[in-house]
């Protein structure tokens, strides 16, 4: 309950609808084209390797390039993601507001809450914008290398070694790196998306082990015909909703006898949702004691 208390409600309901329709949905995709491409890139190097070896002089440092440069853009890409996710709790917040929206229109607020609401959507949607951006920049950068390479073993191979290779071996060879090149552009674009979508899954992580209050205390478990009578005795109860907040409830005393029917009056504020949240537990007590069937000696202890 404490988890609930403190936790936005936009902040569950982004978790439980874009990111689990995220896992559902684009992870299992995401995760097969990975290892497609992956698969493509290593046996392209392999049948390379095998045909003609000298292609892991050029191959080999740009993998290595290639992989660092993937590095950097992933350290900030997932944060931009990361940052996606929270600003996207902010938003579904606000969507609460619509609960509200006879009081809105009531107050002749709506142009308010819209334009907050677009604020909102626009926060949400630049770190995914930037995202984008970075993803363009990685490919620039991987296109750029891999046309870099090609064009440069073509030239050595064409100028430097005259009469070496056959044409047929030079035209071979460049279509095996062209290809090689562009699946390698291709699995390192797939990692990095599945990577990005990957965060989601790490949101959802972070709820799998919420701490969860303990269901039943075994000394205090009460007889299986609890309770007889139905008196309620509350002594000195004191609530509060967080370790560090005030007081809800100072110490109240009081008793109901069984069969009463009672009704609690008090201004808004004052305590009754919470007293009544104490009964059913959905709120610890922070001291005393609520007493059910207290004639029986049945205690339910805090
Ligand atoms: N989940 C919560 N977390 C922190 N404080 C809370 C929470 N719920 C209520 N409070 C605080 O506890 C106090 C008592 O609130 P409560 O809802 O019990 O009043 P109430 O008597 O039921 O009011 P109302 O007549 O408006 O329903 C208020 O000051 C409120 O701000
Ligand atoms: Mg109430």
């Amino acid at each position: 309950m404490s988890f609930f208390d403190s936790t936005p409600i936009g902040r569950i309901l982004s978790r439980v609808s874009s990111d689990l329709s995220i896992i559902d949905l684009d992870v299992p995709f995401a995760f097969m084209f990975t290892f497609s491409a992956s698969l493509t890139t290593y046996s392209n190097l392999v049948v390379l390797a095998v045909v003609t070896w000298q292609v892991l002089f050029v191959s080999s440092p740009m993998i290595v390039l290639a992989i660092r440069l993937q590095r950097y853009y992933l350290a900030s890409a997932k944060e931009l993601m990361r940052i996606n996710g929270t600003t996207m709790s902010a938003l579904a917040n606000h969507f609460e507001s619509i609960s509200g929206a006879i009081t809105i229109r009531a107050f002749e607020e709506q142009d308010r809450f819209f334009a907050q609401n677009l604020e909102l959507v626009d926060k949400n949607a630049s770190p995914y914008f930037y995202n984008s951006a970075a993803t363009e920049w990685l490919i620039r950068r991987l296109e750029t290398m891999s046309a870099a390479v090609l064009s440069f073993s073509a030239f050595v191979m064409v100028l430097l070694f005259p009469g070496t290779f056959s044409p047929g071996f030079v035209g071979m060879a460049f279509s095996y790196g062209l290809s090689l090149n562009n699946t390698l552009v291709n699995s390192i674009q797939r990692q990095c998306s599945l990577a990005n979508q990957i965060i989601s899954v790490e949101r959802v992580n972070h709820y799998m082990d919420i701490q969860s209050e303990p269901e039943v205390i075994e000394e205090n478990r009460p007889a299986p015909d609890w309770p007889q009578v139905g008196c309620v005795e509350l002594r000195d109860l004191k609530i509060r909703y967080r370790e560090d907040a005030p007081l809800v409830l100072h110490g109240i005393t009081c008793k109901f006898e069984g069969g009463d029917k009672i009704g609690i009056v008090g201004r808004t504020g004052s305590g009754k949702t919470t007293l009544i949240g104490a009964l059913f537990r959905l709120v610890e007590p922070a001291g005393g004691k609520i007493s059910i069937d207290c004639g029986h000696h049945y205690d339910r202890l805090t």
